[in-house]
């Protein structure tokens, strides 16, 4: 039997983001960023400076980079030869959780572990070498006030991250300690950067006329070359710290899994799209319809690309994730209500995330003409989640209108690694 019509046509229409709807976001969110660059207390965007322009092209040598930004931290170590080339000499990766054994991102957790355990990895990377010097790139994701290229301060954990200690910490200071301990003395951390810097490097590093870095996966956030971030300075990047973009109407599932998250009323854009949440709010939605309101299914937004992707005549593989995560058993004309308010939530979610890259570009451009250039974004969402890139294309077509030729989004693959290379490199001058 099918959902109820009435009831799955308006959960439907809640998560819609019509035209108008989509330029009235994009014109907020550029009102914001205005806002933001006189007074960030006027906007809802944080527009936070990282002391970094674009690089040269020039930045060559050994660098160690650590990507830390999610459960999963890296520990690279690159060289770069100019250019766009690099090669990446070794690799260490290990979850900062694993379920049942240890976790170092739940409240229990103290920055010390935390920091000791990626210390560890630094040793690994350098394979035990405690001699030969290093600069260190730190790839921190999560939004820090900076005053200089080193310092940058937690304001706040995202991502339902919850250490102890380390919020309102300098967090490149711990880092130093925690290699101290282990007598790791050769390694010397100097420059922090957010994820979008890092991607928006790593990509300016290899094309010219790339000015907007942004994250489409777990996290959501995007970044920019402001031409005057800093007072007749050079122009700086600003890590607008997106994903807290207010200016959005929840819907009731926005709302009531707001509520229930680990920071509730921060983070609405990102609540909104990204990957960490959009498979708890099907997941909502679904319970309301499948008549068991309230009930968290553990959809995640890999079941969301499956659901999208399954191909099969009888839909049995939407059958399958359904059943596995709800116990119920689905008809054929309820897959293709299950697949549509599937496809409804990742279309919102492009939608969302290409206005406030147009906000971007209206406030750099103004609304003539935006000049040639490539978006670079990096995340799973962007790169496999079935209709986003699409969604993206098409919306900013429909802001910008024909102008939108001039417009691209590139993958920046690993961006997080190569760009913490490129930021230590661009340290020493
Ligand atoms: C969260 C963090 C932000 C980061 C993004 C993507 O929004 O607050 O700093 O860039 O996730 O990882």
């Amino acid at each position: 039997m099918a959902f109820d019509q009435k009831q799955f046509d308006d959960i439907i229409r809640e998560f819609t983001v019509d035209s108008d709807a989509l330029h009235t976001i994009a014109a907020d969110f550029r009102y914001d960023l205005r806002m933001g660059l006189k007074d960030p207390d006027q906007s809802s965007l944080r527009m936070l400076k990282s002391y970094v322009g674009l690089p040269t092209g020039e930045e060559k040598g050994e660098y160690l980079a650590l990507d830390f930004g999610g459960t999963n931290v890296r520990v690279l170590r690159i060289r770069l030869d100019g250019h766009g080339k690099f090669e990446v000499l070794k690799k260490v990766a290990k979850p900062l959780r694993v379920e049942g054994i240890y976790d170092y991102v739940g409240e229990g957790s103290t920055a010390e572990q935390m920091f000791d355990f990626i210390a560890e990895l630094v040793d690994e990377a350098v394979e035990g070498d405690h001699e030969t010097k290093y600069l260190l790139g730190h790839t921190f994701s999560f939004p820090s006030e900076q005053t200089d290229l080193y310092n940058a301060k937690l304001i706040i954990w995202t991502k339902e991250f919850a250490t102890a200690g380390v919020e309102g910490k300098v967090v490149n200071d711990l880092l130093k300690e925690a290699l101290h301990r282990q007598g790791i003395d050769n390694v010397e951390p100097t420059a922090v950067i957010n994820d979008t810097v890092a991607v928006l490097l790593a990509a300016a590093y290899k094309q010219p006329d790339t000015f907007i870095g942004s994250i489409y996966a777990t996290g959501h956030n995007t970044c920019y070359l402001e031409p005057y971030a800093d007072t007749a300075d050079e122009p700086m990047i600003l890590n607008l710290e997106s994903g807290g973009f207010m200016k959005l109407v929840p819907n009731r599932y926005d709302v009531a899994f707001d509520e229930k998250s680990e920071k509730p009323g921060e983070q609405r854009l990102e609540k909104m799209v990204s990957g960490r949440y959009m498979g708890e709010l099907f997941g909502m939605a679904l319970a309301d319809l499948l008549g068991e309101s309230g009930k968290a299914y553990g959809f995640t937004s890999i079941d969301m690309s499956n659901i999208v992707l399954d191909e099969e005549d009888d839909d049995a593989g939407i059958r399958k994730i359904v059943a596995g995560r709800t116990g119920h058993e689905l008809d054929k004309e309820t897959c293709e209500q299950v697949r549509k308010l599937v496809s409804t939530l990742i279309v919102r979610s492009a939608r969302l995330v290409t206005a406030s890259y147009v906000g971007i570009i209206w406030q750099l451009d103004g609304e003539a003409k935006p000049r040639k250039q490539h978006i670079a974004i990096d995340g799973s969402v962007y790169e496999k989640m079935p209709l986003a890139k699409e969604n993206i294309m098409r919306a900013l077509y429909e802001l910008l209108g024909e102008e939108a030729a001039n417009v691209d989004t590139v993958l920046e693959n690993g961006g997080s690694g190569l760009g913490a290379a490129i930021a230590a490199a661009m340290s020493q001058n």
